[in-house]
């Protein structure tokens, strides 16, 4: 997600675990190859094997409707290290949809097929393709056909976001149609939407049949839930992070996000990721009053209680290295 689940955020969730795989933030692609540094500044993980630390893979996403464009970067993205490419055609905001890319792409089928078949034979053939969209533009009348383009093109799974371009953010996610979608096609249908905890995984998974997920906005607002849908599938029970540890967890990325960028950037993040856990968590309402307003990075520390020093921080932050 972009501006959202950065090379670090997706460094800690992969970190508490639940995860089989990441995807970065995207990348616009117009009309030209871009340098090395924007694919590195956006997926870091690229130097380090095309995973996070923790050993989660992290797919390069790219936007954009050019397909030889697309493709040139994809096989870039590739040659840096990208384990697997994914495509976005779901994102609604209008820059990127006034430039040709995102959701705006969904009112072309065709179009959508000679970008994945491009990029498909420009990949590696082990390289694995994916397909991020919404259930249509306007509506879902070009959903079927749409779906069914990106199969016959090659691409090995689809991730839906069951909203429309026109639906924006509204809830409630349409898992219904997921069904109707799994239905239409034979490869992979990675469900996406509104799953904020583990009863909604559960009633999505009721009505979708689906055996993939794809969590977003839910994995900042409660960082342990893909640990829970993952070990409710094995234990059948998980008691959700407690207050002190999403706090411990703030407190590593804001040290993390200062010393990797600087403490204007540190401190907006860190407000940003406490404003959405005040969905799972009142002690993220008072906080994020206490710390609306701070502006250096020692005053926002102060108000989150500090902390474990610093090297105590990036033990919890970067696993041992292995023997
Ligand atoms: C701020 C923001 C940034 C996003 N950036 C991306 C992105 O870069 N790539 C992508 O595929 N989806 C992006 N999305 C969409 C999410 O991946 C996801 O499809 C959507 O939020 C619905 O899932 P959720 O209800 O679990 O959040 C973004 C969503 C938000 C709110």
């Amino acid at each position: 997600m972009e501006g959202v689940m950065d090379p670090l955020v997706r460094q800690l969730l992969t970190g508490i675990g639940g995860y089989d795989l990441c995807v970065s933030e995207f990348m616009r692609v117009t009309h030209q190859l871009l340098p090395d540094h924007v694919f590195f500044r956006l997926c870091p993980e690229l130097q380090q094997g095309g995973a996070t630390l923790h050993g989660t893979p992290v797919h390069f996403q790219l936007l954009g409707g050019d397909p030889v464009c697309l493709a040139d970067n994809a096989a870039k993205a590739v040659c840096l290290g990208a384990p697997g490419v994914d495509l976005n055609f779901g994102c609604p905001a209008k820059t990127v949809n006034r430039h040709d890319g995102g959701a705006t792409l969904l009112q072309y089928p065709t179009r959508i097929f000679n970008i994945v078949s491009e990029v498909r034979r420009t990949l590696p053939l082990d390289t694995p393709l994916s397909v991020k969209i919404r259930l249509g533009y306007n509506d879902t009348h070009q959903l079927i056909e749409t779906v069914q383009a990106i199969e016959s093109a090659g691409a090995q799974w689809i991730t839906l976001h069951t909203r429309t371009k026109a639906d924006g953010y509204r809830p409630p996610a349409r898992w219904e149609w997921l069904r109707t979608v799994k239905e239409q096609i034979q490869i992979p249908l990675v469900a996406n939407g509104d799953i904020w905890s583990v009863a909604d995984f559960k009633e999505c998974q009721a009505l979708s049949g689906c055996e993939d997920y794809m969590l977003g906005r839910g994995a900042f607002a409660q960082p342990d839930l893909a640990l829970q849908i993952s070990q409710k599938k094995i234990a059948g029970i998980r008691f959700a992070m407690i207050w002190c540890e999403i706090r411990q967890l703030i407190v590593t990325h804001s040290h993390m996000a200062a010393l990797s960028r600087n403490e204007t950037f540190a401190i907006q993040r860190g407000k940003q990721w406490i404003k959405h856990l005040q969905r799972n968590y009142p002690e993220a309402v008072e906080l994020f009053q206490q710390i609306r307003l701070t502006q250096t990075l020692t005053d926002f520390l102060q108000v989150l209680g500090g902390g474990l020093p610093l090297e105590e921080e990036l033990k919890f932050a970067i696993p041992p290295a292995k023997a």
